[in-house]
């Protein structure tokens, strides 16, 4: 996201606290923020707060300083790639649908041709109005993308629909909308994560320690390149990411018809999920009661769900060794027939699973090695990606 320009405006929202979060999580991103503040806002937060934070300076009305000559509402709309207005109070979005031009926020979002994406914040019958909803609806008609909102505590202390989105969801769906023109914009890619789960009885199970978060970042980042994602998941203790396609499954064999159905139309699939090779031969019905002996589990093979999804697809695997990495690697490479593989020392205590953070060697077909330093998994997940790019032409 380094170098994407976002304009936050802030409306008159109790939500607006939660802006300033909103901006730094952006502008952690690296995404450069630029913020707008209505008079009402104001009220709710100090502009300096987002100066301070940003160290950028917040633009509060429609003749506010700057070089000479400059138009504020106009050089800040021809700047930016995107806007979003979070928190989007009421009153605000109908002023924003009927294409008022009486401030600077709404002056700007008039003269700007870049995505709106908008997150609302009101109380529930404010919210529930036919104006407002029908405001809503003129946004969406013209191409906004609506965050929200979430339902919970108000605050009037009611509880209903009317509460700004959390900073996640917003902070996901710019990203995405930022990503509209990446390179792999129109394109599907199909991500599976997680560790999949094999019964035993009704209360227990094959695992294995994988946190998905590898797959998870890998989903992130070719949605924030403008991919169509699937991402199917095994459990996991994370949040979906927002704005891709979620389908949660438990068992290898779930994971395989779920991503035999994703594939269709894919233009890569990338297998970051640790799938199980073994599952028990039966599963019981009732608990299995404890008893003096040894237990003996008998267990089948699962399907390699890789080796046998194969298509016109750029296909992606991951090699998790606790010894000889690349040659192992190599041959994993060679039997399914990857355009790559992405190989990760479990042993190494700074990376693998559960961290945030891996340690990965990237091989390719034809046989060059990429050997990556210790990176963030969204960083490994950046790398992966462009390497996919490259393939995919
Ligand atoms: N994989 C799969 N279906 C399986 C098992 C693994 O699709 N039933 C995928 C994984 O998602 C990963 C790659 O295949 O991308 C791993 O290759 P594999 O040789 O199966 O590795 P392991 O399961 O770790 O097996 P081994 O015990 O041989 O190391």
């Amino acid at each position: 996201m380094n170098g994407k320009r976002v304009l936050l405006g802030v409306t008159g929202s109790i939500a607006a606290y939660k802006a300033v979060e909103l901006a730094r999580e952006l502008s952690r991103r690296g995404v450069v923020v630029d913020v707008v503040m209505t008079e009402a806002a104001t009220k709710f937060v100090c502009p300096l707060t987002f100066e301070a934070l940003l160290g950028r300076p917040v633009t509060t009305g429609l003749f506010d300083g700057g070089p000479v000559g400059a138009i504020p509402h106009i050089s800040l709309a021809g700047a930016v790639d995107a806007v979003l207005v979070a928190p989007a109070s009421a009153d605000a979005i109908a002023r924003i649908a009927h294409g008022l031009a009486d401030d600077i926020l709404c002056c700007t979002v008039l003269a700007c041709t870049r995505p709106l994406i908008v997150a609302p914040a009101m109380d529930e019958d404010m919210y529930a109005n036919a104006a407002t909803q029908a405001n809503i609806a003129v946004l969406k008609q013209r191409g906004a993308v609506v965050v929200g909102p979430a339902s919970g505590v108000l605050a009037s202390g009611r509880t209903g629909a009317g509460r700004m989105s959390n900073t996640h969801d917003i902070v996901e769906h710019t990203l995405k909308v930022l990503g509209r023109q990446g390179d792999l914009a129109g394109r599907k890619i199909v991500v599976t994560a997680g560790g999949t789960q094999e019964p035993i009885d009704p209360v227990r199970c094959i695992a294995n320690r994988s946190s998905g978060k590898m797959g998870y970042a890998l989903a992130e980042a070719c949605r924030d390149r403008g991919a169509d994602v699937v991402l199917v998941s095994a459990p996991t203790s994370l949040r979906p990411p927002a704005g891709v396609e979620f389908v949660q499954v438990l068992t290898a064999q779930e994971m395989y018809e779920a991503t035999k159905t994703a594939v269709r139309d894919t233009a890569a699939l990338i297998m970051a999920a640790a799938v199980a090779d073994y599952r028990p031969t039966q599963t019981a019905d009732e608990k299995i009661k404890k008893g003096p002996g040894t237990l003996v589990l008998s267990l089948e093979r699962t399907i390699d769900i890789l080796g046998s999804l194969r298509g016109d697809f750029v296909r992606v695997g991951f090699a998790a060794e606790s010894n000889d990495l690349e040659e192992h690697a190599r041959h994993k490479l060679e039997e399914k027939e990857l355009d790559l593989i992405a190989a990760n020392d479990i042993t190494s205590g700074d990376s693998g699973f559960g961290s945030d953070d891996n340690r990965v060697t990237i091989i390719d077909r034809k046989g060059s090695v990429e050997r990556l330093p210790l990176l963030s998994k969204r960083d490994v997940a950046d790398h992966i990606v462009n390497r996919v790019v490259k393939l995919l032409g």
